[in-house]
């Protein structure tokens, strides 16, 4: 059983997907710890409630310090025992070493279809640059931010009338549901990277690497 640590700095629904796909037996995988970078992040009090160990690592507690910052989070999390490191709304840039630490054991969700619109605010860049499909985007974590390789997408209209908070309700549902797909096939140890691309190994009948949100076209 591999075991899961998820780094988030807000609110954690994409933890709680994550949490709760792996308690249902979905996943082969438990999650070991939560750890933030912010103390009042609200994803802490949801980790515990559900019965996950949840830890802070300021991140004021290092400034200019950035890779100590980094070195702190992953003695926590290999502390935990954690085999795969899932971000979830973890906004900080990463170290050359963390990323390297966790070399193809770490996944990453953006709220856009990457390589468009990465950063902050990919819902609202996508708003802003007047696409009419957004979506989300679970890839591997390289050294640039929000880079690596793909390992999901889904895709969903942008409707008229949709401002930030419609578009990043729709594009949430999806998030919840790529993120634990992609969680599952990592820990059943069914991804390669091929340079950029990632190939999944063996059959997932019904579930080809993209998938596009039944939310009908107005
Ligand atoms: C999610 O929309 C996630 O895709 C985004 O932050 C939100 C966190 O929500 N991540 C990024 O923008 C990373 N560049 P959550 O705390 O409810 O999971």
């Amino acid at each position: 059983m591999k075991r899961v640590g998820i780094l988030l700095s807000g609110r954690g629904s994409n933890m709680v997907a994550l949490v709760e796909a792996m308690h249902a037996g979905e996943i082969p995988a438990e999650p070991a710890i939560v750890v933030s970078d912010r103390p009042e992040a609200p994803g802490l009090e949801r980790a515990r409630s559900l019965g996950v160990a949840a830890a802070a690592v300021p991140r004021k507690d290092y400034r200019g310090r950035r890779e100590e910052h980094d070195r702190a989070v992953a003695a926590v999390l290999d502390e935990a025992g954690v085999d795969i490191v899932c971000l979830a709304g973890y906004m900080r840039i990463l170290t050359p070493w963390f990323v390297g630490h966790y070399e193809g054991r770490m996944l990453n969700i953006h709220p856009a279809l990457l390589p468009s619109f990465p950063g902050l605010h990919g819902q609202r860049q996508a708003l802003e640059h007047g696409v009419r499909i957004a979506g989300c985007t679970v890839h591997f974590v390289d050294a640039e931010v929000d880079h690596g390789p793909i390992v999901i997408q889904a895709a969903v209209p942008v409707l008229p009338g949709d401002d930030e908070e419609t578009l990043s309700a729709r594009i949430l549902a999806q998030e919840h549901r790529i993120y634990p797909l992609a969680l599952r096939w990592l820990a059943e140890g069914r991804l390669r990277i091929e340079g950029r691309r990632v190939v999944l190994e063996g059959e997932d009948p019904g579930l080809p690497g993209a998938l596009v949100s039944p939310a009908p076209v107005s």
